[in-house]
């Protein structure tokens, strides 16, 4: 990254169940910020959910849905940004994102993301026969993404309350550090 960053939002990343909407709804109250997730928005434009986008339009039109969210977040103030876990596997949708926010990381081991996810159905890449070998996978694929945030904070051994202060605390270090 070069030149000074321009910190207004803060974008959270990270694999499917690792808390990035719980955490982000509650940073956003106590910052009293606007909370936007970007599969809600997708679902909301698109007029379905997204198995149904995934199962009738594929996960490329996914994706693209992603690309264009991202590139309309650039104008966002004061917004806590949830995104979706595949997101940041294209490295432009990261670097929209630093342009504008600081983006933190939430990390979380396969077996407790599967614990977290096991029992809700919304997610079209874990509905597999082995949904802990795909997480594995897929999890693995994606680390190196993940550690291009600013920050990475494990969720292993953190409340989702004390995940989301010490999120705020790292935003509001990062904005005195770069005013
Ligand atoms: C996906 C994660 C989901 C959602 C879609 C694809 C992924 O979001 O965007 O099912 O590729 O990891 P969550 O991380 O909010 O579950």
């Amino acid at each position: 990254m070069t030149g000074p960053r321009s910190i207004h939002n803060l974008a959270l990343i990270g694999f499917m169940g690792t808390g990035k909407s719980c955490v982000g709804r509650l940073a956003a109250d106590a910052m009293h910020f606007t909370f936007l997730d970007t599969d809600h928005v997708i679902e909301a434009r698109a007029g379905k959910p997204i198995s149904d986008i995934f199962a009738q339009d594929g996960e490329p039109a996914f994706r693209g849905w992603e690309r264009r969210i991202v590139e309309e977040l650039t104008r966002r103030e004061k917004t806590v940004i949830a995104t979706g876990g595949g997101l940041p596997a294209d490295p432009a949708n990261l670097a929209s994102l630093k342009t504008h926010a600081l983006v933190v990381c939430l990390w979380a081991s396969p077996e407790s993301i599967w614990e977290r996810v096991r029992g809700h159905d919304h997610r079209p890449l874990l509905n597999e026969d082995d949904p802990l070998a795909r997480i594995r996978e897929l999890l693995s694929a994606r680390e190196p993404h993940y550690r291009q945030a600013d920050v990475l904070v494990n969720t292993e051994m953190r409340s989702i309350r004390e995940v989301a202060q010490h999120v705020i605390h790292q935003f509001h270090m990062a904005q005195s550090a770069h005013r």
